[in-house]
């Protein structure tokens, strides 16, 4: 949770590192000739610590959910490694691959359609227990399936009912629960509440935010947009075509971003209070998202940046603390793979400033 620093020391839980996820494009029907491939993940680091929740942000298409994938093990890599706790599980199989995958689990962005209709919710949220049951006897099931549902906020009674007799608020508690059954470490968050009315967004925020302390859970919690994540990240990584291009602690990238894409996005972000929104300058880019089978050379966001210059189409910029800022210290000095990096002018709203307590909503 953000308010949370003692994350800032605690030891990493998931290294990613190098990691790509090339998809090929074929032609032919018959014999199927490779003319390119399609770079949804093209080198993406981060490390995530214990008990820390890393928000990822980025516009649609950027990568967001082809690396979620990757971290549950619902895709391979092209390249890079995943590490849990240490151990590279981008190269663990059977039963070592099988251990590690009940312990980072996934809930998904849309309540309507990732749970079964035709299952019970006991049974939908029981399900992990058939590959895993040495987490839950059968004896034992239904009592620890009720206790989930106490435990996010529904009535233990609701054991019998299906998906379709519920809200989208609580359909997304029930998949949270699902996803608290193996009582597993890390959990992916793949926007979890973007299919969500604003006001049931922020009671499941803060549900994620109290489960998160009472289980000692490390989050990667991915949105498109920021106001979401400031409220529940400790640190922000900033994702565009494939790439994280900034990432810091959130006060760094909400107050001191360094990099243009991320200056623009938050430029765009609501901000309620009149004022602060009269003195803000609105960033608007030029042109669309490239096409991921077609990255530009150098910097990847040079088709869509005003600062652009000569260098940016030479030379690829590294994701780390910026030479020039390095010196200064205080809160510009993060990692952002930008060759002209350098405090916004952009304005924001205050933290949690739009997500009501879970008491209020
Ligand atoms: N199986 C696949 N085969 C080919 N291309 C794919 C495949 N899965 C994803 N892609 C492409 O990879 C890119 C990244 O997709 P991804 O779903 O990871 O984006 P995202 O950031 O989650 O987007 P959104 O915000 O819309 O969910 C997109 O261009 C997508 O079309
Ligand atoms: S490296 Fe150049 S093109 Fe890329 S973000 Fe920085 S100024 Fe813009
Ligand atoms: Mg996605």
């Amino acid at each position: 949770m953000a308010s949370a620093p003692a994350t800032a020391s605690a030891e990493p839980i998931l290294e990613v590192s190098g990691l790509y996820k090339h998809y090929p494009l074929t032609q032919g029907i018959l014999f199927k000739k490779q003319v390119g491939s399609v770079k949804a993940v093209d080198g993406v680091d981060f490390t995530l610590r214990r008990g820390e929740t890393l928000g990822i942000v980025g516009e649609s298409g950027c990568g967001k959910s082809t690396v979620a994938k990757m971290l549950v093990n619902l895709e391979r890599p092209t390249a890079g490694s995943i590490k849990y706790k240490g151990e590279d599980i981008t190269k663990l199989s059977g039963r070592a691959l099988k251990a590690v995958r009940r312990n980072i689990q996934m809930v998904f962005q849309d309540p309507y359609t990732s749970l079964n209709p035709r299952m019970t919710v006991g049974d939908i949220i029981g399900e992990p227990y058939d590959i895993h049951p040495e987490v839950a006897p059968k004896g034992d099931r239904r009592r620890r399936v009720r206790e989930l549902l106490d435990v996010v906020g529904l009535n233990p009674e609701y054991i019998n009912r299906y998906p379709h007799q519920f809200s989208g608020g609580q359909r997304q508690r029930i998949g949270i629960a699902r996803g608290l059954a193996l009582r597993p470490e890390v959990i992916v968050a793949d926007e979890p509440v973007s299919a969500l009315d604003v006001s049931v967004q922020a009671q499941v925020i803060n549900l994620m935010d109290r489960l998160q302390n009472e289980f000692d859970l490390s989050y990667v919690f991915i949105a498109h947009d920021l106001s979401i994540v400031r409220h529940i990240s400790d640190r922000v990584g900033v994702m565009y075509l494939g790439r994280i291009v900034e990432i810091g602690k959130d006060a760094e990238i909400y107050d001191h971003p360094t990099h243009p894409y991320t200056q623009a996005l938050l430029s765009a972000v609501p901000v309620p209070d009149p004022e602060a929104r009269e003195h803000r300058e609105r960033i608007i880019l030029a042109g669309d998202v490239p096409s991921p089978t077609n990255i530009p050379s150098g910097c990847r966001f040079r088709t869509r940046c005003w600062k652009a210059q000569e260098r940016c189409a030479q030379e690829v910029p590294a994701l780390v603390v910026p030479p020039h800022l390095r010196g200064r210290g205080g809160p510009e000095a993060h990692d952002s793979a930008c060759h002209f990096a350098e405090a916004g002018s952009v304005m924001r709203s205050a933290p949690g400033q739009v997500v009501p307590t879970e008491a209020e909503s």
